[in-house]
Order: structure tokens, then sequence, then C-alpha cells
């Protein structure tokens, strides 16, 4: 029989929603996911996948979600090599229209389970920045424990960042934020906290029914020691 991992017994951060995706999203992936993909196969180093381009650093955007915040700051910083990991295909597929309209080219994009990204695939000390927005809340008290935002993670986030780097992370879920101060509180790798809201990062549907919902949003930004 198969050993039982640590990864085998992880609850999963997702919940996996219908794979259903809109004719547009469905062509989208079908015209251009070869210029964005990077297969997630052996290691990976993000100096190796901008083809053509010497980026001036590497950011992760997980969980992209339907690709709004993330193609628009792309576009805003073409010098930097953005990569948006993401589970939900339907959402990769959004995210492919809003970079191909905005002609960005600074963006790849992997499909898969961040743990199995930075477990198994990403190499160390090569990131300048993650960015974690609005990651899923769960917010029944029995579900807490599939938060992504927890010691182990963000031990895994110290190790592939260089030093210096950057966690930026905003959620509208009180419970959470006051998980995440706590858990990055006790973490030897990173100093920071609350930040106000950054004017470069853009409004998404995600964060909007929260706000209309009265929903208290809380930044972050650590960096690693
Ligand atoms: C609440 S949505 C927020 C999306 C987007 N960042 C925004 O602000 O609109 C969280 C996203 O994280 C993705 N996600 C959750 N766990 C993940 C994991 N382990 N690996 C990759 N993506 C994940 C989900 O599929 C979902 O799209």
């Amino acid at each position: 029989m198969e050993s039982l991992t640590p990864e085998k017994f992880r609850l999963r951060s997702f919940r996996l929603r219908g794979e259903r995706m809109t004719k547009a999203q469905s062509e989208a992936l079908l015209s251009h996911w070869n210029k964005f993909e990077i297969p997630l196969q052996g290691e990976i180093n993000p100096q190796e996948v901008f083809y053509g381009m010497k980026p001036d650093e590497f950011i992760m955007e997980i969980g992209s979600g339907m690709g709004e915040a993330t193609a628009q700051i792309a576009a805003a910083r073409p010098h930097t090599g953005y990569i948006a990991v993401e589970v939900h295909k339907p959402g990769i597929g959004a995210l492919i229209i809003h970079a191909e309209r905005a002609g960005i080219r600074n963006l790849r994009i992997i499909e898969g389970d961040i743990w199995e990204v930075l477990t198994q695939h990403w190499i160390d000390s090569s990131l300048d920045a993650f960015h974690i927005f609005f990651p899923d809340p769960w917010p029944k008290r029995k579900q807490s424990k599939r938060r992504l935002l927890q010691p182990a993670f963000i031990s895994l986030l110290a190790k592939k960042l260089k030093p210096g780097g950057r966690v930026h992370i905003a959620t509208d879920w009180v419970p959470y934020a006051e998980e995440i101060e706590k858990h990055f509180a006790s973490s030897a790798d990173f100093k920071g906290g609350v930040i106000p809201r950054p004017e470069w990062r853009p409004l998404t549907k995600f964060e909007n029914k929260g706000l209309n919902k009265e929903h208290r949003v809380t930044d972050f930004l650590y960096t690693r020691n």
C-alpha cells in the first residue's frame, strides 16, 4: 500500500468547484494556454520561464481567482515576472482573457495546488514576493484547519523567498486576520504586520462582495529576515 505522507493528510485549502467554463474561457485556454503555462514538472526556476525577457523581480500570486487583480498588477509592472497559481480552471481561462486583451507578456500561470507547487517543484530562495489576496476564509469553526495561512505554510513561504522578500496579504474575514497576525508574530522568519491598503492593489468582485456585506478588509505586509 502507498505510504501516507503528511501531504496526503493535509486538508485541501480549496473547494473543488465545477470545471464548467464559458465558451470564451475555453477558447482562450485552447488558443493561448501554451504561451502562459508553466507545466508542473521537475524543478522550476523562475529565471528559466520568462523566455526572451529578464525580469527585475519575481512575484508569485497564490489563488488568482478570476484574474482581475492579477492582470492589472502584471500590466502595471511590465519588468516583473508575475506568476499566478490557481486550481480553478475557469478562473485561469478568465485570467488569460484579461491578459490577452491587455497584451501582457510578463505573466506565467501554473494550474495546481500551491502546496504541491512549492513543496515539490519550486526552487528555494528564488522569489521577491508573494501576493495572497482573499485566501478562502473557511469561516466555519470546524473548517478553519483548511486555511492556507498556518505555521507550516508560512515556513514554506519563507523558504521560497529571497532574504528581504515580501508577503502581501489581504483578507476580509476578521477571525482569519487575527489568526494571520498571530502566526506571523510567532514566526522567526518574518517581521511586519498590518498596513494601509496599498494603492496598487485593485478591487476585485470578490472583495467588493465582502465590502457590500460590510466586511472589514485588512492588508498585511511581512518581510523575510
Ligand atoms: C476567495 S478566492 C480569491 C480570489 C482572488 N485572489 C480575489 O481576490 O478575487 C481564493 C482563490 O484561491 C484559490 N486557492 C485556494 N486554495 C488554493 C491552493 N491550495 N492552490 C492554488 N489555489 C488555491 C481558489 O481556487 C480561489 O480561486
